[in-house]
């Protein structure tokens, strides 16, 4: 099996950023998450928590196992979903997710949240997910199309520092373009009802405050690659401090454009 590492890190400020990222995409995330009446989730890749906490808040009589490989992850899930925990509503689970063995295996449905990106056999990882559903159950996927980003004004130290980025990901044995390929690697999976859906984050002078806050949220996550991109030589301090200055450009300028769009896929187990 290819070596995995991961591009975030897992310091404090990063786990924090993925709780704060839970919460501020909710509403484009949960948007057609229907899982009012299912009894069993399965969550794949569920690092500190931040969904989980989501999905027990928005489904309180969901009970939800929540798998991730990391204990330094899991540390903070534990806390975060102490009182879950010791109700019985989330379980928790350190494995690969490429290697998935649980001991139920009819689990009414599955959600997997910008974890596949970070896998090098994502095809591994559904496989074993759908062997622990039971037929008919539904699985729902978010994960990053990193290509889909555009920045108005022209932003050349930015979009050089999301290339780098992007192809640091991919040197590793990451996928920062999977969204784009959820519909093939479902199929592969043996997932049948394969649907698939482009959510853009596009805002303009229409919507200014929206589009500074997702200017600045978005610019969390390049940030939080730096320590990774700087040690490796791929960028340098000015070309950060340059992408820092454009960064507050396109957050006020009066034709500033931000477009980004992730891919959710749903599907089901046959
Ligand atoms: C970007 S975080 C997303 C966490 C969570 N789904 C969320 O939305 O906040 C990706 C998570 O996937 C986990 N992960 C990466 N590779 C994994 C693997 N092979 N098996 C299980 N978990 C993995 C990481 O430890 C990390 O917690």
């Amino acid at each position: 099996m290819a070596r995995q590492e991961y591009l975030h890190g897992f310091d404090r400020k990063e786990q924090m950023r993925l709780l704060h990222q839970a919460r501020f995409l909710e509403p484009y995330v949960y948007r057609g998450v229907d899982l009012e009446f299912k009894e069993t989730l399965l969550e794949v890749g569920c690092g500190v928590g931040a969904q989980t906490e989501i999905l027990c808040r928005r489904f309180p009589d969901l009970k939800i196992t929540g798998v991730d490989r990391s204990d330094a992850q899991l540390a903070v899930a534990r806390k975060i979903l102490k009182a879950k925990l010791k109700h019985g509503q989330v379980t928790l689970r350190e494995q690969d997710a490429q290697q998935l063995k649980l001991a139920k295996k009819d689990y009414d449905a599955a959600f997997l949240c910008w974890l596949l990106e970070h896998v090098p056999d994502p095809v591994a990882v559904l496989k074993g997910v759908r062997k622990h559903l039971r037929k008919g159950a539904t699985i729902y996927c978010s994960e990053v199309f990193n290509q889909t980003l555009f920045l108005e004004p022209y932003s050349p130290a930015y979009l050089k520092y999301w290339f780098e980025f992007n192809d640091l990901q991919c040197s590793i044995n990451g996928h920062p373009f999977i969204g784009a390929q959820l519909g093939h690697l479902l199929k592969e999976a043996g997932f049948v009802n394969i649907q698939t859906e482009i959510r853009p984050f596009h805002f303009d002078s229409r919507e200014p405050e929206k589009r500074a806050t997702f200017t600045e949220y978005f610019f969390d996550i390049l940030l939080s690659a730096e320590d990774s991109l700087l040690a490796s030589g791929r960028v340098d301090k000015k070309t950060i401090a340059e992408m820092k200055r454009e960064v507050e450009v396109v957050k006020k300028a009066k034709d500033a454009v931000f477009f980004y769009a992730f891919v959710r896929a749903t599907a089901t187990a046959p």
